[in-house]
């Protein structure tokens, strides 16, 4: 058994409690969380599984030097001791993200010097430079800069998690599938019962809710792999570079629609799905909103037929009139809300979007709304029971 250690991993502003519970599912412990940050405590090889198993995560931080210091200089020694040759092959790329400020120096200059100790100490000790690559390091390390302190985290996943890898062909404003994801979650689908996007683009939200109820890892059509692979002591980490990971059990029955009124969207969301592995999960349907109740009947209607009766699931992220714009369109946001009022009662549905003023065309008594940052701009995520 090893031993438990501190690590930290990253979100999306607004899902924290998300993140943390998928990594309290997982048996790792929360110590404390910030915006879009939480500090962990778990076993080693949990890494692995947040790395490969959370939906949510953007980033898993391994804390590899920290400390306070007194002056840059009191820093700076400590820096140029410290044996980076343990995290580091000589032949290996390496980039540095700098989060944060020091009063100690300017961010800039602390990445340099920590940019200097890294190549200094290895080219001391094994006689080759390790070099820079911006674009795609074999290791990335983020420097998180506090008043006095300073903490260098090697990232495990290197290019976000949220890079799933099955979506080539965007539309205009495709959802961060981490946001999808953690959209999914909050409106409570667990993976059982109908869930429809019916204004899916290029079907992120829809994908994510397939993957929850096929038991799918998310990051399985992931190309670039992940930095810990790079690493000298990634076994003890629970590492297996050929590992297969197999879906868990299906239990219940589910019905995913994906729906938009530009066909264009249709055809890039399938391909997306297929690369996706779950093209054969999801219906799609060329429709408006207004119309897509009627045209779904018979596909909701299969599943009832269980005799069951299921959840209705609405998630949708429509234009905000910043990438997309809604002067073709001015009275979307009251179509939502009357066709949500007219023809769902019964469903749980939920609008993000990022823009409040047309949000409040929708005109019906939310249950909860939620901040979740979406990029630069403030998302909101409005949450409707209907009646
Ligand atoms: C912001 S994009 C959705 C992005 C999507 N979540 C993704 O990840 O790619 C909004 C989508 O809504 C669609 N749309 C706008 N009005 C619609 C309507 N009345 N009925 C159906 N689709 C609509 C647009 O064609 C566009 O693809």
């Amino acid at each position: 058994m090893s031993r438990e250690i501190e690590f930290a991993i990253t979100t999306i502003p607004g899902l924290e409690d998300v993140a943390a519970q998928e990594c309290g599912g997982l048996g790792i412990t929360i110590e404390a969380t910030s915006s879009g940050f939480i500090r962990c405590r778990g076993k080693k090889e949990n890494l692995t599984r947040l790395l490969l198993f959370t939906r949510t995560v953007l980033r898993v931080l391994d804390p590899i030097f920290q400390g306070n210091f007194q002056s840059q200089g009191d820093l700076e020694k400590h820096l140029f001791r410290f044996s980076w040759e343990r995290f580091l092959r000589p032949w290996q790329t390496f980039k540095i993200l700098t989060i944060g400020r020091s009063s100690l120096a300017s961010d800039r200059f602390l990445t340099l010097r920590i940019k200097d100790s890294i190549v200094d100490r290895l080219s001391l000790k094994q006689g080759k430079r390790p070099s820079v690559d911006t674009k795609n390091p074999d290791v990335t390390l983020t420097l998180f800069l506090g008043d006095s302190n300073v903490t260098v985290y090697r990232d495990a996943a290197g290019k976000p998690l949220s890079f799933r890898g099955y979506r080539s062909q965007a539309g205009e404003a495709p959802l961060n599938e981490v946001i999808a994801a953690g959209l999914c979650n909050i409106l409570g689908w667990q993976g059982r019962g109908v869930f429809i996007d019916p204004m899916c683009g290029s079907g992120t939200i829809a994908i994510e809710a397939a993957l929850i109820s096929k038991g799918l890892y998310p990051q399985r059509s992931r190309p670039q792999g992940f930095a810990i692979s790079h690493w000298p002591d990634k076994k003890a980490f629970g590492w297996q570079d050929s590992a297969e990971f197999s879906p868990e059990p299906l239990h219940g029955e589910f019905c995913i629609i994906a729906a938009d009124r530009d066909p264009k969207m249709i055809k890039y969301a399938r391909q997306n799905a297929r690369r996706a592995g779950v093209e054969m999960d999801i219906h799609f349907v060329h429709s408006p909103f207004n119309q897509l109740h009627e045209r779904t009947a018979g596909i909701r209607s299969g599943l009832s037929s269980s005799g069951e009766n299921h959840q209705e699931f609405i998630l949708m992220n429509p234009p905000y009139d910043k990438r997309l714009n809604l002067q073709d369109d001015p009275g979307l946001y009251t179509d939502i809300g009357d066709t949500l009022k007219q023809q769902w009662s019964g469903a749980v549905a939920g609008v993000f979007t990022a823009n409040g003023n047309q949000a409040k065309h929708i005109g019906l008594r939310t249950d909860r709304k939620i901040t979740i940052k979406n990029g630069p701009l403030d998302g909101r995520f409005l949450i409707y029971t209907l009646y």
